[in-house]
């Protein structure tokens, strides 16, 4: 990997965020970890975790409870949500399941020595692999409309000053014509998304049989923000993008471009939009393929949560006289559900879900066998087919 110090000449901000995020020294090499400067859902509630392991029970319900059923959990971070998610399963799932983090830096000490700790995806995956926040992570060049109208790739040095570069060209060209269409106009900007479709393909040919699941913000072919999205993070605040390893570089994710890449990986300079003009409806994976890929959809985080039984409904009152403290817990569990499924917040967020060899499980809720205890929101499971709208979200 390439170190991002010494290197002060101009280059694309593919390049320059792989050094400065993951090269000798970067940003997600800190010891401090993601959760030392942005907080993510992972971070921001336990219930986060347990509706993943109620979505773990189904996959493992669809697959009919297999003797090894894998948890895959991508972009670990520092393996936060996969411990959770280990602790939140009813044992008898428990005892079958094999949890991995996949993450570049190294494994945090103390953590349950149930997970194995990788560097890359394992080579097969029966079961779910759960991306969260990782897709916005993988870098992405961006171009810049000149003033005679040509998008052009924007060229950056260590500390952050940008000019244009050549004409965007190839495989790139064919993605923005695409995906992110640029009118003539200067100053406009977009990211190129291809490393992730390229990324998320690669991710879901690895299951063979099970789900995929990539949750980031997003936006979508009719959404495209007309300047891009590229920023930075440190230390809690949102900082100018900077690519010398002190901030986390982070855009939002083209996730109808990423439904579209499974089963396009072989010829990945043609893309195919994934379907008509519906991209936060039922996408389709494009290219059936040996391995029953099909249906990728996307749905909001709160549409998401909601079909896994997580509302946010608050507490009865009457618990209160009852039993107060069980009243004060539940209302704050409440709280939490409300910020995981806000609007304008964590709730807007894009899942996208692909779906290898069973059925969608969040199309057709099976019986999880999770117990419910302590979450306000149980009596009050979800209410038949997710939303799909997919509101362009706010960063981290
Ligand atoms: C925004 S953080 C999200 C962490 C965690 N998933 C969460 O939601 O709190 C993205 C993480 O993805 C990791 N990452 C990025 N690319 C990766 C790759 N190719 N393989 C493994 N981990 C990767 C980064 O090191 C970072 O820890």
């Amino acid at each position: 990997m390439e170190d991002f110090r010494g290197n002060s000449g101009p280059r694309g901000w593919r390049a320059a965020a792989e050094a400065a995020l993951y090269g000798p020294g970067g940003f997600y090499r800190r010891p401090e970890g993601p959760a030392g400067h942005f907080r993510t859902s992972v971070h921001a509630s336990p219930l986060f975790a347990r509706a993943v392991a109620r979505l773990l029970c189904r996959v493992d319900a669809a697959l009919g409870r297999p003797a090894v059923l894998d948890f895959v959990d991508m972009g670990a971070g520092r393996g936060e949500l996969v411990a959770g998610v280990l602790a939140a399963l009813p044992s008898d799932v428990a005892a079958r399941a094999r949890a991995y983090a996949v993450e570049i830096a190294g494994r945090p000490a103390g953590l349950d020595e149930r997970i194995t700790w990788l560097s890359e995806l394992p080579d097969t995956v029966t079961g779910l692999l759960f991306a969260n926040e990782w897709l916005d992570n993988v870098p992405v060049d961006v171009v810049e409309v000149d003033s005679a109208g040509v998008p052009r790739l924007v060229l950056v040095t260590e500390d952050g000053s940008e000019r244009l570069g050549e004409p965007v060209t190839g495989a790139e060209a064919g993605w923005l014509a695409h995906w992110w269409p640029l009118p003539a106009e200067e100053g406009l900007r977009a990211e190129i998304g291809l490393p992730r479709d390229r990324a998320w393909a690669a991710a879901v040919d690895r299951v063979v049989r099970g789900l995929a699941v990539a949750v980031d913000y997003a936006h979508t072919v009719e959404t495209r923000p007309p300047f891009g999205t590229l920023t930075g993070f440190r230390e809690g605040r949102e900082t100018a993008p900077v690519p010398d390893g002190s901030c986390d570089i982070t855009a939002h994710v083209a996730l109808d471009a990423c439904a579209a890449a499974p089963g396009m990986s072989r010829t990945p300079s043609a893309p195919a939009r994934a379907s008509s003009s519906a991209p936060s409806d039922t996408a389709q994976g494009a290219g059936a393929s040996a391995r029953e890929l099909s249906g990728a959809r996307l749905l909001t985080q709160r549409a998401a949560l909601r079909a896994l039984d997580l509302t946010g409904a608050r507490p009865p009152l009457a618990l209160a006289s009852t039993d107060p403290s069980a009243y004060v817990r539940a209302l704050a569990s409440a709280g939490e559900a409300t910020e995981l499924r806000a609007t304008g917040g964590l709730g807007d967020f894009g899942w996208l879900l692909q779906p290898v060899g069973i059925p969608d499980p969040l199309e057709d809720p099976l019986d999880t066998e999770l117990p419910d205890t302590g979450r306000p929101d149980a009596g009050h499971p979800g209410t038949g087919r997710p939303e799909t709208d997919l509101p362009e979200p706010p960063g981290r």
